[in-house]
């Protein structure tokens, strides 16, 4: 079934909630927000969150969903209009607030801060009652022709508003994104800690951006079942596999690049180890490719396993 308009909407809220972030990150900076940071901020929820996100589940998907049993008074409908209606009243409030520091009145700081932390908070938690609660119910209650539906009114909404829409908005919240300190804030940690939770995970990870060069790869310090050293870091992927191998790496690449796939999957086996390779194409929020990842992970004890440990039997 089509579930398509969820992952839109909540690419929408996942990009916002970035947003938030480079925000908030720059409204605590020591020397001040950027005002041309808060203005780009600004015009991403006016033009944006408000008048199109907003409208987009309005028009096109809480009606589908009222129209399937889900009553729109005293329910989940509800209380996400109130809280659009809500984010409404608060978004003027802090236009005239950013409006007043970029024009120089910094002793607004505070009262900006306060009414950012009302409006983030209120479409945050939003955010979470539909990813967690409302679109689950959606999915369930709507047809296979409903979610289409829904989608061709996603993309109604973006395009009366004007031509790529979303990707223009898109790009907008990056560079807000970017401009606040991306590398902070993706997850709320430290980049030594995003660091050190890659290499925690059960996978062996490498990065090659999107001009083919080695730019990462995690565990540089643990076992790998394949090898690397940071002389790694910098090189053409191409001199990194043995050369009868290259014209497939190449043409992985190229199918990426060109959107063809987006996952080629290989597994090998190494004595006692089933080596699991995956490679996946890694786009930005505008469809962008990035570079590719690769993904290595000894499947040989996942496939021993059978019957089953419940986390109730460890009790
Ligand atoms: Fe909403
Ligand atoms: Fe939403």
């Amino acid at each position: 079934m089509s579930h398509g308009w969820a992952d839109q909407l909540m690419n929408d809220h996942e990009t916002t909630e970035k947003v938030f972030a480079a925000v908030a990150l720059a409204l605590d900076a020591p020397a001040g927000p950027p005002p041309g940071l808060l203005q780009d901020a600004l015009a991403y929820f006016e033009g944006y969150v408000g008048a199109c996100h907003h409208l987009k589940e309005e028009h096109h998907l809480f009606p589908l969903v009222e129209r399937r049993g889900v009553p729109k008074h005293g329910g989940p409908l509800a209380v996400m209009l109130g809280e659009h209606d809500e984010s409404r009243l608060v978004l003027p409030r802090l236009s005239a607030l950013i409006h007043r520091y970029t024009r120089g009145e910094r002793e607004v700081l505070d009262e900006l801060r306060a009414t950012f932390a009302h409006y983030s908070t209120l479409l945050k938690d939003h955010f979470w009652k539909e990813n967690d609660i409302l679109f689950p119910l959606a999915r369930r209650v709507l047809t296979e022709a409903d979610g289409d539906a829904v989608m061709a009114g996603i993309e109604a909404t973006e395009s009366a508003i004007g031509p790529d829409t979303r990707a223009t908005f898109y790009a907008l919240a990056e560079r807000v994104i970017n401009a606040g300190g991306v590398e902070d804030l993706s997850f709320g940690v430290e980049r030594d800690v995003l660091a050190a939770i890659l290499n925690t995970l059960p996978v062996e990870l490498s990065f090659v951006d999107k001009d083919d060069c080695v730019r990462y790869f995690s565990h540089e310090n643990g076992h790998k079942i394949f090898p690397r050293t940071r002389g790694a870091i910098g090189m053409a992927v191409q001199n990194c596999h043995p050369e009868k191998s290259v014209h497939i790496v190449n043409r992985i690449l190229a199918d990426f690049k060109a959107g063809r796939r987006a996952v080629a999957e290989f597994w090998i086996e190494m004595g006692d180890t089933m080596a699991h390779i995956r490679y996946f194409a890694v786009k930005n929020p505008a469809g962008e490719y990035l570079g590719t990842l690769e993904v290595v992970q000894d499947i040989a004890p996942i496939r021993a396993l059978t019957g089953q440990r419940r986390i109730l039997s460890e009790a």
